[in-house]
């Protein structure tokens, strides 16, 4: 089965509370938060633009975001004046990834909510939805990868990482059972944080994923769940637990590198591993390191 609908809507929510980088996030949102020197969410925005996603929704609650993708003609005007060509190409790129169009989720109802917030943008087409603070190394093509299985299957498709079975109870965890001759796998249900114990797997869900636009329809339905949030997690247990068109759920099974910039320590797990790869800097601060690790 296929939907035969093209996929070239990306959902990049970003309107969460960030209540884990307080007070940094008190005043924007933590998706800003500078990765070396692009914020987060850039890294994001370019990912789905070299997936081949041209039409890019993201949540607006906070004006930072808007501007940073936004033309910026004094900046540019007295980088121009100064000779500076390399910052001025930086600055005018962010501007030039779009076209971004904006939605404001006027409360943190949880990521289904958000998601639910996209429904007129998007129409009754597959999209994907990519999650603003979670970065995935630039040279690997998971996205494309998902989009290729839910145009195969016409489902709905989330992207899972194995996790240290101690671990799982901070993330969504997947049922799953394989399918016969395909590299993606069949999600049977979904639990959201659950306790170590009740986990059925080690698999765990992260932020990328392509939906069937039926996940609308299901989203409106959902009661708040855990934290009084709509949570995307029960609205897909219920589209993989249904028959009938737009049901079913996949997931990819992700090896590479993943950066959880929401998290304090993995974000600076994030900024280190990226900026020793600079090649302008990365020597001098894995030099700088390890003297600072030793003394
Ligand atoms: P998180 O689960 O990381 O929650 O959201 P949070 O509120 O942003 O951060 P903490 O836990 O308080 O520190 C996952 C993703 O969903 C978005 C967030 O911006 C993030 O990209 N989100 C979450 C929304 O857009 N709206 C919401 O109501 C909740």
């Amino acid at each position: 089965m296929t939907t035969g609908k093209a996929i070239t809507k990306a959902v990049i929510p970003a309107a969460g509370l960030g209540t884990r980088f307080l007070p940094a996030t008190k005043a924007m949102p933590k998706e800003m938060l500078p990765v070396v020197d692009r914020p987060a969410i850039q890294y994001v925005v370019e990912e789905a633009v070299k997936s081949g996603l041209t039409d890019l929704l993201t949540g607006r609650n906070k004006r930072s975001l808007e501007d940073h993708f936004d033309r910026e003609p004094g900046l540019e005007r007295a980088l121009e004046l100064k000779g500076d060509k390399d910052r001025l190409e930086s600055v005018q790129y962010a501007s030039e990834l779009g076209p971004i169009h904006y939605v404001r989720q006027g409360e943190a109802k949880g990521l289904g909510h958000a998601v639910l917030c996209a429904a007129q943008h998007v129409g009754d087409e597959p999209f994907a939805v990519l999650l603003g603070d979670d970065l995935i190394d630039e040279a690997e093509d998971l996205l494309t990868t998902m989009m290729e299985v839910q145009q195969k299957t016409g489902g709905s498709v989330i992207a899972l990482i194995e996790v240290d079975p101690a671990q799982i109870s901070a993330y969504g965890c997947a049922d799953i059972t394989a399918v016969e001759g395909e590299d993606y796998v069949r999600v049977n249900s979904l639990v959201e944080k659950p306790a170590v114990g009740d986990a059925p797997s080690n698999l765990a869900v992260i932020g990328r994923y392509v939906l069937h636009p039926a996940v609308f329809g299901i989203l409106e339905e959902t009661e708040p769940g855990r934290g009084n949030e709509i949570q995307l997690t029960d609205a897909l247990q219920t589209l993989a637990a249904g028959e009938g068109e737009g049901s079913g759920v996949y997931g990819v099974v992700f090896k590479g590198r993943r950066f959880d910039t929401g998290d304090k320590l993995s974000y600076l797990k994030a900024v280190i591993t990226l900026a020793s790869e600079r090649v302008e800097f990365g020597e001098d601060l894995k030099t700088w390191m390890k003297g600072f690790v030793n003394s």
